[in-house]
Protein backbone atom coordinates (compact mmCIF):
# COMPACT_ATOMS: atom_id res chain seq x y z
CA UNK A 1 0.00 0.00 0.00
CA UNK A 2 1.47 3.76 -0.46
CA UNK A 3 1.03 5.84 1.95
CA UNK A 4 1.57 9.10 3.36
CA UNK A 5 1.91 10.74 6.51
CA UNK A 6 1.85 14.14 7.24
CA UNK A 7 2.41 15.74 10.60
CA UNK A 8 2.04 19.35 12.50
CA UNK A 9 4.55 19.79 15.52
CA UNK A 10 5.64 22.04 17.28
CA UNK A 11 8.54 20.63 19.80
CA UNK A 12 9.23 17.45 17.72
CA UNK A 13 7.05 15.01 19.33
CA UNK A 14 4.50 14.31 16.42
CA UNK A 15 7.40 14.48 14.29
CA UNK A 16 8.50 11.57 16.02
CA UNK A 17 5.38 9.68 16.62
CA UNK A 18 4.89 10.35 12.62
CA UNK A 19 8.54 8.84 11.38
CA UNK A 20 7.96 5.82 13.94
CA UNK A 21 4.29 4.81 12.10
CA UNK A 22 6.12 5.43 8.66
CA UNK A 23 8.65 2.83 10.03
CA UNK A 24 6.61 0.36 11.03
CA UNK A 25 4.46 0.68 8.09
CA UNK A 26 7.41 0.18 6.16
CA UNK A 27 8.82 -3.06 8.01
CA UNK A 28 5.22 -4.26 6.95
CA UNK A 29 5.99 -4.07 3.21
CA UNK A 30 4.32 -0.93 2.45
CA UNK A 31 6.19 2.14 0.85
CA UNK A 32 5.72 5.35 3.48
CA UNK A 33 6.40 9.32 2.64
CA UNK A 34 6.32 10.68 6.07
CA UNK A 35 6.02 14.51 5.54
CA UNK A 36 6.10 17.69 7.79
CA UNK A 37 3.12 19.59 7.18
CA UNK A 38 4.64 22.50 5.58
CA UNK A 39 6.39 20.66 2.93
CA UNK A 40 3.58 18.65 1.99
CA UNK A 41 1.70 19.38 -1.25
CA UNK A 42 -2.53 18.68 -0.50
CA UNK A 43 -2.33 17.24 -4.64
CA UNK A 44 0.44 15.10 -3.70
CA UNK A 45 -0.21 13.08 -0.72
CA UNK A 46 -3.95 12.89 -1.54
CA UNK A 47 -2.71 10.12 -4.34
CA UNK A 48 -1.70 7.75 -1.58
CA UNK A 49 -3.87 4.95 -0.87
CA UNK A 50 -4.20 5.73 2.70
CA UNK A 51 -3.44 9.38 4.24
CA UNK A 52 -2.59 9.90 7.62
CA UNK A 53 -2.66 13.42 9.31
CA UNK A 54 -1.09 14.20 12.63
CA UNK A 55 -1.29 17.47 14.69
CA UNK A 56 -0.13 17.80 18.09
CA UNK A 57 -3.01 18.61 20.75
CA UNK A 58 -4.05 22.64 21.55
CA UNK A 59 -6.13 23.79 24.02
CA UNK A 60 -6.54 24.94 27.30
CA UNK A 61 -5.27 21.08 28.71
CA UNK A 62 -8.64 19.63 30.40
CA UNK A 63 -10.56 21.72 28.04
CA UNK A 64 -10.91 23.39 24.59
CA UNK A 65 -8.67 20.70 22.75
CA UNK A 66 -8.39 21.33 18.98
CA UNK A 67 -5.96 20.73 16.66
CA UNK A 68 -3.36 23.03 14.75
CA UNK A 69 -5.10 25.60 12.77
CA UNK A 70 -2.49 24.31 10.13
CA UNK A 71 -3.65 21.04 10.24
CA UNK A 72 -7.02 21.78 9.38
CA UNK A 73 -5.84 24.40 6.97
CA UNK A 74 -4.16 21.71 5.34
CA UNK A 75 -7.33 19.06 5.46
CA UNK A 76 -9.20 22.26 3.81
CA UNK A 77 -6.34 22.26 1.13
CA UNK A 78 -7.31 18.63 -0.11
CA UNK A 79 -9.30 17.67 -2.95
CA UNK A 80 -11.76 15.15 -3.19
CA UNK A 81 -10.74 12.02 -1.25
CA UNK A 82 -13.92 9.97 -2.13
CA UNK A 83 -12.91 6.48 -2.62
CA UNK A 84 -9.47 6.96 0.19
CA UNK A 85 -8.63 5.88 3.00
CA UNK A 86 -7.63 8.27 6.14
CA UNK A 87 -6.07 7.94 9.39
CA UNK A 88 -5.97 10.61 11.80
CA UNK A 89 -3.63 10.84 14.93
CA UNK A 90 -2.22 13.24 17.97
CA UNK A 91 0.47 13.53 20.80
CA UNK A 92 -1.05 15.42 23.61
CA UNK A 93 -0.16 15.63 27.26
CA UNK A 94 -3.22 15.16 29.57
CA UNK A 95 -6.80 14.88 27.50
CA UNK A 96 -6.94 14.90 23.82
CA UNK A 97 -10.66 16.20 23.62
CA UNK A 98 -12.12 16.01 20.13
CA UNK A 99 -8.80 16.69 18.18
CA UNK A 100 -9.14 13.50 16.81
CA UNK A 101 -12.76 13.85 15.89
CA UNK A 102 -12.28 17.24 14.84
CA UNK A 103 -9.68 16.11 11.80
CA UNK A 104 -11.78 13.27 11.01
CA UNK A 105 -15.07 15.13 10.47
CA UNK A 106 -13.28 17.67 8.26
CA UNK A 107 -11.42 14.63 6.05
CA UNK A 108 -14.90 12.80 5.87
CA UNK A 109 -16.56 16.22 4.51
CA UNK A 110 -13.96 15.26 2.01
CA UNK A 111 -15.42 12.40 1.23
CA UNK A 112 -12.43 9.98 3.00
CA UNK A 113 -13.02 7.08 4.85
CA UNK A 114 -11.39 7.52 8.24
CA UNK A 115 -10.13 4.27 9.11
CA UNK A 116 -8.52 4.80 12.06
CA UNK A 117 -8.27 7.17 15.14
CA UNK A 118 -4.93 7.33 17.20
CA UNK A 119 -3.84 9.09 20.56
CA UNK A 120 -0.42 9.18 21.36
CA UNK A 121 0.53 10.87 25.01
CA UNK A 122 4.33 10.81 23.77
CA UNK A 123 6.15 10.18 20.60
CA UNK A 124 5.73 6.33 20.75
CA UNK A 125 2.70 4.95 18.80
CA UNK A 126 0.61 2.36 20.70
CA UNK A 127 -0.44 -1.09 20.56
CA UNK A 128 -3.72 0.33 19.09
CA UNK A 129 -2.11 1.51 16.00
CA UNK A 130 0.39 -1.32 16.07
CA UNK A 131 -2.17 -3.91 16.06
CA UNK A 132 -4.24 -1.50 13.19
CA UNK A 133 -0.89 -1.44 11.03
CA UNK A 134 -0.64 -5.21 11.04
CA UNK A 135 -4.46 -5.53 10.23
CA UNK A 136 -3.85 -3.41 7.02
CA UNK A 137 -3.77 -5.18 3.74
C1 LIG B 1 0.11 26.06 23.71
C2 LIG B 1 -0.03 24.60 24.04
C3 LIG B 1 -1.28 24.08 24.34
C4 LIG B 1 -1.43 22.73 24.66
N1 LIG B 1 -2.67 22.25 24.98
C5 LIG B 1 -2.83 20.96 25.32
C6 LIG B 1 -4.12 20.46 25.69
O1 LIG B 1 -5.12 21.17 25.69
N2 LIG B 1 -4.22 19.16 26.06
C7 LIG B 1 -3.12 18.32 26.10
O2 LIG B 1 -3.28 17.17 26.46
N3 LIG B 1 -1.90 18.76 25.71
C8 LIG B 1 -1.73 20.06 25.34
N4 LIG B 1 -0.49 20.50 24.98
C9 LIG B 1 0.65 19.55 24.96
C10 LIG B 1 1.00 19.11 23.55
O3 LIG B 1 -0.12 18.75 22.78
C11 LIG B 1 1.92 17.88 23.62
O4 LIG B 1 3.05 18.16 24.40
C12 LIG B 1 2.33 17.42 22.24
O5 LIG B 1 2.85 16.12 22.30
C13 LIG B 1 3.36 18.35 21.60
O6 LIG B 1 3.65 17.87 20.31
P1 LIG B 1 4.89 18.43 19.47
O7 LIG B 1 6.13 18.12 20.26
O8 LIG B 1 4.82 17.68 18.19
O9 LIG B 1 4.71 19.90 19.29
C14 LIG B 1 -0.31 21.86 24.67
C15 LIG B 1 0.95 22.38 24.34
C16 LIG B 1 1.09 23.72 24.05
C17 LIG B 1 2.46 24.28 23.71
Amino acid sequence: MNIAIVYDTRTGTTARAAEAMGKTMEELGHQCQVLYIGQAIPAEVSEADLLCVGSWVQGLFIIMQHPTERTMEFIERLGNLTGKKALVFCTYKLAAGSTLSKMAQALEGKGAQVVGQFKYRGPEPNDDFMSFANALT
